[in-house]
């Protein structure tokens, strides 16, 4: 019983619309040869921001806009590893006994093709996360042609600590 009660689930989500010409950056991996990319403030890395969400919300610490806002300059393209050790740090101070015993995700978008890609995406989340590829589950899905021009990440985590008191 005592296992499960420091047991967290975080999930958390990302969203951008796509303009030609950007870079497709998922999970710290640029797509080769994506027609389009985020429009964003940063990197736009949907996945990383999601990852971000799902990691603060497990210990109801917010959202990363609490701690990057979108309106101050210094964000702007701002490296998306930045923001998941930033809270990779704040978790390691509020929380004791702190782990993460696995992920899921999924990335909808239409084009390009994800799946070449899904296994250098789950290697470099697993790497960062310092979990084995077998609890890294990375996902995707079209949106069936209903929204072509953007692109959506969903996380859950499955995370273990106590926040300190
Ligand atoms: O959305 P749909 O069910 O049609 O997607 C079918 C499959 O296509 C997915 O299960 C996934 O393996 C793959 N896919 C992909 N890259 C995308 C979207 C889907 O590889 N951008
Ligand atoms: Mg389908």
């Amino acid at each position: 019983m005592k296992e499960f009660q420091s047991q967290r689930i975080g999930y958390g989500e990302d969203a951008h619309a796509l303009g030609a010409g950007r870079p497709l950056i998922i999970g710290g991996i640029t797509i080769p040869d994506s027609p389009h990319g985020p429009v964003a403030h940063s990197d736009g890395d949907v996945l990383f921001h999601a990852l971000a969400d799902a990691l603060l919300s497990a210990f109801a610490l917010g959202d990363i806009g609490l701690y990057f806002p979108p309106s101050q300059a210094e964000f702007k393209g701002l490296d998306s590893l930045v923001i998941i050790e930033r809270v990779w740090q704040l978790l390691l101070e509020q929380v004791s006994d702190f782990s993460v015993v696995n992920l899921a995700a999924v990335i909808t978008l239409d084009q390009p093709k994800l799946g070449p890609q899904r296994s250098v995406i789950q290697a470099n989340v697993a790497e960062l996360l310092n979990l084995p590829l077998d609890r890294v589950g990375i996902g995707f899905k079209t949106s069936e042609g209903l929204s072509p021009q953007h692109i959506q990440a969903r996380v859950s985590v499955l995370l273990r600590g106590h926040l300190r008191g």
